[in-house]
């Protein structure tokens, strides 16, 4: 949810600010803007996005600068709603990321003392108060500190302003990494814009207040003067770009074997901390969208395999209405900085249950709200839509199951990444040109492959833009059986064992209603060939195999299905990778 990006060093800044803005773009790109300390504050801000920009913002002089990309939530996308907002002496500027619940209040009060407006965002509240307080004692540092406490909501700040070097950083609740290079200093709302520079890191905690100079850093909290331990981020950069691939979604699920055998061996019995490692009395997992998708495949997992009873809730639902919990809680966050799963497990902190949280990004907040922390070795994912980072989210938590199960998956942990490069080479040109003329698609399953359906269907709708819906497959019947049609296909995964029969039952059920079936189901599998449109047969036995497979291909045929509608992959509409409101 928008992107912040902060430079102070000997380097133009307005180039470095524009490239990070432009790998920031995941996280918001309504609008975008810059503002440098040339002669003066040197502004430039836009409607729509930087990549392909071709403006004048390079040209902004200058060797501090402070840069946004928008994801709108106060105010609609426009030239005026860009940051950076200025103060009324256009002397002091301003990114945000978050909100500021109070804002309206604050503005009124600061109309009612002569401040101009020129946006509808919460954010420009924020420069008008640094002003006021910057004209009492004229240190921007200062200034920045007695506005903080003023603000209620969630905040990562970068301020400038002309008549100080200082570039200054403010973080409550929205994430903030500060990037050490020699003779400059980076701020950033993640890694990726930094990574070109320097992989040494300090992630901000909330109520921190960092003063950077190109030699110098301090970071003040609560008033004090504090010392933050400098992490070395060991992505690269050129695991942030596309490395020839037309997109960052296939560049990510080609990259799935690897994320998938890189977790799993840094997250086996050893790594796990001992309340988790132990079996424990019962379970709760909190997650988000595909996390949550997650979460279901692990529920069946633990239930089914473990005997371990287990509960899933949306962390939205569960910040407001957390039901009695025990045992181990578990949050389940690729970014580690989705606000309504983090508050989730503060909620189950304060149940006295310990937390275990699982997230790919080193440093992320999550992993200083939960107990511990498990990561995955996923690599940078630029893509919005999450495809290696499912697998890897799955990767810990089959790791997790097979510790509880005392090692008994072990041998399908260590080849299951052999599997997915196998279906990688899976021809799916007739599934995907049946889903390209599709007015809605229907996905189901039962048991662990009704959360792959769930997961599925969530793909194709966010990236392809078709209505497509996620069903337990015996529920299709109970009311969604009325919009089958030759228009709805269904995608059906249907494998051995005890609801096979049932499944085929259910796609003659469908087919029978209109509806054109695509049936993934075991290799040689001919009843399959007979009864469905498109058969389209999975390798691998075990059911961790079979889930991988069944949700590798449910990636790609969303994935073909976009690209042939020409739908912008990797930035779907409305949508942004870093959920941090609520
Ligand atoms: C869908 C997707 C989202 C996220 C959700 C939670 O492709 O990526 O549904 O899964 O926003 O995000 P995290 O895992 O960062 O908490």
């Amino acid at each position: 949810m928008c992107g912040i990006v902060g430079y102070v060093g000997m380097r133009d800044a307005a180039p470095v600010i524009i490239e990070g803005l432009k790998k920031l773009e995941y996280r918001g790109y309504d609008s975008f803007g810059v503002a440098t300390l040339g002669s003066g504050i040197e502004l430039v801000k836009h409607q729509g996005r930087i990549s392909g920009y071709a403006g004048s913002a390079n040209q902004l002089h200058g060797k501090i600068g402070i840069g946004h990309t928008r994801w709108a939530t106060h105010g609609v996308p426009s030239d005026a709603n860009a940051h950076p907002h200025l103060d009324c002496a256009r002397r002091i500027a301003v990114v945000h990321n978050g909100i500021i619940e109070n804002f309206s209040s604050l503005k009124r009060d600061l109309i009612a003392r002569g401040h101009r407006f020129c946006s509808d965002t919460d954010t420009e509240v924020v420069v008008h108060l640094i002003e006021e307080a910057y004209a009492r004692d004229h240190d921007i540092l200062v200034a920045v500190q007695q506005t903080v406490p003023l603000l209620k909501g969630s905040f990562a700040l970068l301020v400038i302003t002309a008549d100080d070097p200082r570039l200054i950083a403010a973080r409550n609740q929205s994430p903030l990494v500060i990037g050490i290079g020699d003779g400059e200093h980076f701020a950033a709302s993640d890694m990726t814009p930094v990574l070109e520079y320097t992989e040494r890191a300090i992630f901000l905690e909330d109520g921190d207040i960092a003063s950077l100079l190109p030699e110098k850093i301090e970071i003040f909290h609560a008033g004090t003067l504090v010392s933050r331990e400098i992490q070395l981020i060991n992505w690269s950069p050129e695991q942030a770009k596309k490395g020839g691939f037309p997109h960052f979604m296939v560049k990510e699920i080609y990259e799935q074997p690897l994320a998938f055998f890189n977790t799993v061996c840094a997250t086996d019995t050893t790594t796990l901390p001992a309340f988790a490692a132990e079996k424990p009395s019962a379970v709760t997992i909190v997650a988000c969208g595909s996390s949550y998708h997650a979460g279901l495949i692990f529920r069946y997992l633990v239930e089914e395999i473990c005997g371990i009873p287990a509960r899933l809730e949306f962390a939205s639902e569960f910040r407001y209405f957390p039901p009695p919990v025990e045992g181990l809680v578990i949050g389940i966050t690729q970014s580690g900085e989705t606000a309504d799963t983090l508050t989730a497990l503060r909620k189950a902190r304060a149940q006295h249950c310990k937390t275990l949280a699982i997230t790919n990004v080193v440093g992320s907040s999550v992993s200083r709200v939960a107990d511990e922390t498990l990561f995955m070795c996923a690599g940078p994912e630029i893509s919005v839509a999450a495809t290696k980072s499912f697998v890897a989210q799955l990767a810990v938590l089959m790791q997790i199951t097979n510790c509880w199960t005392g090692g008994k998956c072990d041998e399908i942990l260590q080849h299951a990444h052999e599997v997915i490069d196998d279906t990688l080479l899976i021809d799916l040109s007739n599934a995907v040109s049946l889903c390209v003329g599709a007015a809605s698609i229907f996905y189901v399953g039962r048991g662990p492959f009704y959360a792959v359906s769930l997961e599925g269907a969530l793909k194709m709708k966010e990236i392809s833009y078709i209505h497509a819906e996620g069903y337990a497959a015996g529920e299709l019947k109970h009311g969604p059986f009325a919009l089958l049609s030759p228009e709805t296909p269904a995608i059906a995964i249907c494998m051995p064992g005890e609801t096979y029969d049932v499944m085929c039952s259910n796609i003659k059920e469908m087919k029978a209603r209109g509806a054109p079936v695509i049936a993934l189901g075991c290799v040689g599998d001919s009843e399959l060939v007979d009864i469905a449109d498109i058969f389209i047969p999975l390798p691998g036995t075990h059911l961790f195999a079979q889930i991988l497979s069944s949700l590798v291909v449910l990636q790609i045929i969303a994935y073909k299905t976009a690209v042939a509608l020409g739908r912008d992959v990797d930035k779907p509409r409305n949508l942004a990778k870093s959920v941090t409101v609520e």
